[in-house]
């Protein structure tokens, strides 16, 4: 293994870009130094001096002495431009922008072969949880049957302050804004959104499958209210919000959605930002990765590792998705997912006009009141697509 010094060029200095530069500072044997940061407020105080940040991108992309381009932003038009450009310029990158990564993966993978550098970006699943190269190398020939993972570390966090100290969702996200877990724009959080990058990603390096992000469903928490969780918590469950991926037969059921998970699951007891990822396999059986799924020394420590990945040339082999795509060649991996079942859901609404797109099989379990009506039903999957990213809905449905 050769390893050599690296000078890297910073974009953004907010939560992750300040995590990473302190774990950079603080670990031992990776020779690595900063040698630019790029950020766009130009008004901010920042705690290192002047001289180390730049305003214009191209102080460090057009710089013939940057090893690596780091991408910790949060405005996924700017980052990609960043990235692609790095790119075509023959630089490696490492990046944690999940969105940007999930909304143009064909073009951010066809520039990697194109220009034959590295894109990797550990950081951008599950916080501090080496899960990618893990589904990439490790489980390369293991025949994978699910993934089954709490992958938003805000989500948690609120669901479990919710449950142990009876607060309200409003206040809670106030805090996961403040402790630096939740996004710029925290819909992406509580809608699902975030977690719906996310199981995209693990989707091509589990699966080989690559999906749009609007080709999979995201129920999300926006709507959750105390008596949801105590709903559950009289019968011995808890709600977290599980982000899914499964090989049924020939086909994947890939989703996001909040979930009822009783303590026989290793999921229950997985609390505040942390995250976890429950890897199933033919030969493996179950395995649990868990750790912080969010926040700044966290994430940093998975950008210090890509970064440590690249003084030994590494690279995604990108084995499945290749074999994929050989073997079903023009044809959109969107056919492969199955949407056509029916699942048993919790629905909480307050009148029945809120639920009419919900295509019902059958109630189970039916509970009105002046202020609010839950049910207990088996409903038609695809039908819960109407509530996906439906701001003007106020039900919370999950999955029972
Ligand atoms: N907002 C994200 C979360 C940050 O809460 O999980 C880590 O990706």
């Amino acid at each position: 293994m050769s390893t050599k010094k690296i000078s890297l060029g910073l974009f953004g200095f907010g939560c992750v870009g300040q995590g990473l530069y302190d774990v950079l500072n603080m670990s031992q044997g990776l020779e690595a130094t900063i040698e630019k940061i790029c950020v766009r407020d130009k008004s901010k105080k920042r705690r290192l001096d002047n001289d180390r940040f730049t305003f214009d991108k191209d102080d460090i992309l057009k710089r013939k002495d940057i090893d690596v381009v780091v991408e910790l932003i949060s405005d996924t038009t700017a980052a990609f431009e960043i990235v692609s450009t790095a790119m075509k310029n023959g630089v490696n990158v490492v990046s944690a922008s999940k969105e940007m990564l999930a909304k143009n993966f064909a073009e951010l993978f066809k520039l990697q072969q194109e220009n034959n550098v590295s894109l990797i970006y550990e950081g951008s699943v599950g916080g501090s949880i080496p899960i990618i190269r893990n589904l990439e190398e490790y489980y390369d020939n293991e025949l994978l049957q699910s993934v089954r993972a709490i992958l938003n570390g805000t989500c948690n966090y609120i669901l479990t302050r919710m449950e142990l100290e009876g607060k309200d969702y409003g206040d809670i996200l106030k805090d996961a804004q403040e402790s630096g877990f939740a996004e710029t724009d925290p819909w992406l959080d509580v809608s699902g959104c975030d977690a719906k990058y996310k199981i995209l990603l693990i989707g091509v390096h589990a699966f080989g499958l690559l999906l749009k992000p609007e080709q999979i469903l995201n129920l999300g928490i926006q709507n959750i209210r105390y008596e949801d969780i105590l709903y559950a918590k009289e019968k011995g469950l808890r709600i977290k919000l599980l982000t899914r991926a499964e090989k049924i037969g020939d086909k994947y059921r890939i989703y996001v959605m909040p979930h009822f998970i009783d303590k026989s699951s290793e999921l229950y007891n997985v609390m505040y930002e942390y995250n976890a990822v429950e890897v199933e396999g033919a030969f493996s059986c179950k395995q649990l990765f868990t750790g912080k799924g969010a926040g700044s020394h966290p994430t940093g420590s998975a950008v210090l590792s890509d970064i440590s990945a690249l003084t030994y040339n590494y690279h995604y082999g990108y084995k499945k998705l290749k074999k994929f795509q050989a073997n079903n060649a023009g044809s959109d991996p969107a056919k492969l997912l199955d949407n056509s079942f029916n699942t048993k859901v919790y629905v909480r609404f307050s009148n029945k006009k809120e639920i009419e797109k919900l295509e019902i099989i059958s109630i189970e379990e039916e509970y009105k009141s002046a202020k609010n009506n839950y049910i207990i039903a088996t409903v038609n999957f695809k039908s819960l697509f109407h509530f996906c990213d439906n701001k003007d809905s106020k039900v919370f449905i999950c999955e029972v």
